[in-house]
């Protein structure tokens, strides 16, 4: 006889959540999941796992035996990972990426992506009167952040999207898949494509400490839009900045990630954690 456990013995274990990526050694990701941890006294470990695109199969297989109970996802397995899950929710099979995993306690994986959540959740916490149907969307790029940001602004019932990137296909693909409330501007067109917006979005990489600034001209923006950035570093990037000395209400970036960790950290631990200001200082320290 030995006392180890049969496979039918429920082994009792502090849950496992993490991140994988590549690079991953810079993901605020830990000190978030971290604080909220440590904030609710759960007894639970969040960590970083750099993953290389070859071996992520055998990583999402092994990580339930070990004690997991789910990931976030960044860059580049958020497209991957779908082929990989069992279960995939309509957002994340409609944005073609996911960025949180749960590993089932029937063994199956269910992919989810939160990104359009979070984005949304940020303009109604820091701008509670926005209105989504008060006006035309502007949309600013076309990339993976891009489609989250467009599928959750047309669930939340804007009437007119318009977006614009550099690669023109992008966006004309995004219209393709997205439909008839979108129009394309040409990336020389963009800040015509401000006029008469009241929701203006940067999605692209622009403005990004280290990379060029957006130079989209700003005079046919009007006071009323609200504009929100993407890029949280810096904080109040140059197209927040010019947006502010021009009346606009503005929503910076980070809110957008400390939202769409939430629903995963609710999932995985079992508590809903709350995005306060105590949780925003715990990234920018
Ligand atoms: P993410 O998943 O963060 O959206 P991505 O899919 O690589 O990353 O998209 C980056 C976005 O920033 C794209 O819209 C990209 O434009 P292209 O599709 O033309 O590449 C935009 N971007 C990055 N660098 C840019 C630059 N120097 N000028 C204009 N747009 C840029």
């Amino acid at each position: 006889m030995t006392d180890e456990p049969s496979s039918s013995t429920e082994i009792r274990h502090a849950p496992l959540a993490g991140v994988i990526g590549l690079p991953i050694a810079h993901s605020r990701s830990p000190r978030l999941h971290g604080h909220w941890l440590k904030r609710y006294g759960i007894e639970g470990s969040y960590l970083a796992m750099p993953v290389r695109p070859e071996h992520l199969a055998d990583v999402l297989r092994v990580l339930p035996r070990a004690g997991f109970v789910g990931l976030n996802v960044t860059i580049p397995h958020k497209e991957a990972v779908l082929t990989l899950a069992d279960v995939v929710t309509d957002r994340a099979a409609l944005i073609g990426a996911a960025n949180t995993l749960i590993f089932r306690p029937d063994g199956k994986i269910h992919a989810d992506n939160t990104d359009g959540y979070g984005f949304i959740a940020n303009l109604r916490q820091n701008a509670p009167d926005w209105d989504p149907q008060a006006g035309p969307a502007a949309v600013i790029g076309a990339g993976g952040a891009a489609r989250a940001v467009v599928a959750s602004l047309l669930d939340s019932g804007v009437r007119e999207l318009r977006i614009t990137n550099r690669t023109r296909i992008r966006s004309e693909q995004i219209k393709a898949e997205f439909g008839a409330r979108l129009v394309v501007y040409d990336w020389a067109q963009a800040g015509n494509m401000l006029e008469g917006a009241a929701t203006v979005v940067n999605a692209t990489s622009l403005g990004m400490t280290g990379k060029q600034a957006l130079r989209v001209p700003l005079d046919a923006l009007s006071s009323d839009a609200l504009v929100t950035d993407l890029v949280y570093t810096p904080l109040m990037t140059p197209l927040l900045i010019e947006a502010r000395q021009r009346g606009c209400r503005v929503v910076d970036g980070l809110g957008m990630l400390l939202h769409q960790a939430a629903p995963g950290f609710e999932r995985w631990f079992g508590q809903r954690p709350e995005v306060d200001e105590e949780t925003r200082q715990v990234l920018l320290e």
